[in-house]
């Protein structure tokens, strides 16, 4: 088998920044509500003609050229979203298309905010048995075009951006573990009920604003705080290592709460967290990738470093690995 390891990292966010004392005009809400149960100050809303594909096209633009390839170079692209332009074509091919891959395959992969995760878990098979050598992952949301404004439960925790990596072949250290899980019988507590075969938009669906999503913040937050643990531990189990072993752990930014739960919980030092929930919300499965980023461009990750990134999310999944990086 092939090693497989993170060639190329980029990401973008919408430049229009809403804070919580914007979201105090239209909602019943604080800042000081939205920041001691969330962590959250301000997030990210892509404009109105902006959809995931737009998004995805410049964080993966970004990737392609850190990773010193062009284009064509690309196999195969996946998209890790819950805010597709569109149920169908994919948002993948639409990236496909917007950035020139003329040779790449592409395809979406749903599961929730752990998309990004599982697309990059996903990928990494292909480079392994040597079917490809340049996958493009993307996890990308618009995701507060899918929740509802008249509900403060949800409309204060999202915001939109995207996130890429360029997975390919490494001589040394790449990927050293993986883990996945999902539990079906949990999906109705994070969930977009209609515009799908199930309950398809009529105006009823509409008077009932069903084409928004729904969260049942108390289960998502225990399921969270128990996966975010149990995915880190198995993945740090499986490469053979220790919580000390990992340089960087960057989890999924739902709540701050769920991840200092986590950092408690796996006893890892809470400087060695990426935290970026307090600038960009929760842009679902978008968020690791560009924390990933931030602290790439920020030139704190070092050849050799640990990294150890985790998801949990709508279906509900969870999943988790490490990379030794290898740039
Ligand atoms: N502003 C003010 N008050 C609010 C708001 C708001 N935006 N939202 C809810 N409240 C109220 C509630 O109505 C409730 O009032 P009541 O006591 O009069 O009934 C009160 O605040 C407390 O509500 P709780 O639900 O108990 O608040 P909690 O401390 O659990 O925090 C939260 C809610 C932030 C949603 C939390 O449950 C959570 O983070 N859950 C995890 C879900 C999550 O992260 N989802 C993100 C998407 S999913 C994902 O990424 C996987």
């Amino acid at each position: 088998m092939n090693k497989v390891g993170i060639l190329g990292v980029g990401s973008y966010l919408p430049e229009k920044k809403v804070t919580n004392f914007d979201l105090e005009k239209i909602l019943d809400t604080s800042d000081e509500w939205i920041r001691t149960r969330t962590g959250i100050k301000e997030r990210r809303f892509a404009s109105p003609d902006q959809a995931a594909s737009d998004l995805a096209a410049k964080a993966a633009e970004r990737a392609i050229k850190d990773a010193g390839i062009s284009q064509e170079d690309i196999d195969l692209i996946i998209v890790g979203t819950n805010s597709p332009d569109t149920l169908y074509p994919a948002t993948a091919c639409l990236v496909q298309d917007k950035i020139g891959a003329k040779n790449a395959a592409a395809f979406d992969l749903q599961a929730g905010c752990t998309g990004w995760v599982y697309a990059s878990i996903v990928g990494a098979q292909f480079i392994k048995t040597g079917m490809y050598k340049h996958v493009l992952v993307i996890g990308v949301e618009a995701i507060t075009k899918m929740v509802d404004e008249k509900d403060r439960d949800t409309y204060v925790l999202f915001g939109d951006g995207a996130g890429a990596t360029i997975l390919g072949n490494v001589d040394k250290g790449g990927l050293l573990s993986s883990v996945l899980y999902a539990d079906g019988s949990l999906a109705e507590h994070l969930i977009l009920p209609a515009g799908g075969s199930r309950l398809p938009l009529s105006q009823e669906v509409l008077d009932k604003r069903l084409q928004y999503t729904r969260m049942n913040g108390r289960e998502v937050f225990k399921f969270a705080v128990r996966e975010i643990t149990k995915v880190s531990l198995n993945a740090i189990k499986e490469a053979s290592l220790t919580v000390d072993d990992i340089r960087w752990f960057i989890p999924h930014q739902a709540n701050l709460r769920i991840i200092e739960a986590g950092i408690k919980r796996i006893r890892i030092p809470k400087e060695r967290a990426v935290i970026t929930i307090d600038k960009y919300g929760n842009s679902s499965a978008a968020t690791v990738p560009i924390a990933l980023d931030e602290i790439y461009k920020a030139g704190k990750i070092k050849t050799g470093d640990k990294l150890l990134m985790v998801s949990f999310g709508a279906g509900m999944t969870s999943g988790a690995f490490i990379v030794e990086w290898s740039k």
